[in-house]
């Protein structure tokens, strides 16, 4: 048995400790919002923050991670990062960036890190961020528009007077 750090609050899990964390996420504890993708951390469907830094849970044995912090797209609008998590999801809403919706979940947790340290990226900063995202619908332009528009309105709310 093992106590994870999850969203904010200590679940204990049965799972052996080199289970990938997505494993438990979904199989154990029912948290089906993180996908599995390929399973093999290359199309990034799995992500879910560690600390705040986007991490692939599918090859991240719950072993590693001790008392660290572990937020999925259930618990990342009442995390540290929640005001950037509400922005990101309202402009998806507004974009209407998903199409099947299936890597979606990864694509908000991979934006929402982007956008707690970077409040102004470029194209070519997502571009980067989001390189390990992969989306099979093709939803990039709209994904790269929701970035940015997410940024203005956080920056717009930051700077309005209170
Ligand atoms: Fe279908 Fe991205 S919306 S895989």
């Amino acid at each position: 048995m093992q106590t994870l750090n999850l969203n904010g609050k200590p679940v204990a899990v049965q799972a052996e400790p080199e289970t990938p964390l997505l494993w438990v996420l979904r199989g154990e504890l029912h948290l089906n919002g993180t996908k599995f993708g390929c399973g093999m951390a290359l199309c990034g469907a799995c992500t879910v923050h560690i600390d705040g830094q986007p991490t692939r849970s599918c090859v991240t044995p719950i072993a590693v991670l001790g008392s660290r912090a572990v937020t999925t797209i259930e618990g990342v609008a009442q995390s540290a990062v929640g005001r950037v998590a509400a922005a990101v999801q309202a402009a998806w809403i507004a974009r209407d960036v998903a199409q099947c919706g299936y890597c979606q979940p990864g694509q908000v947790m991979a934006a929402t890190a982007l956008l707690a340290v970077n409040p102004q990226p470029s194209d070519a900063d997502i571009d980067q961020a989001m390189s390990g995202n992969i989306c099979r619908c093709g939803t990039y332009p709209r994904i790269r528009a929701a970035v940015h528009e997410a940024a203005q309105a956080l920056r717009a709310t930051t700077h309005a007077p209170s």
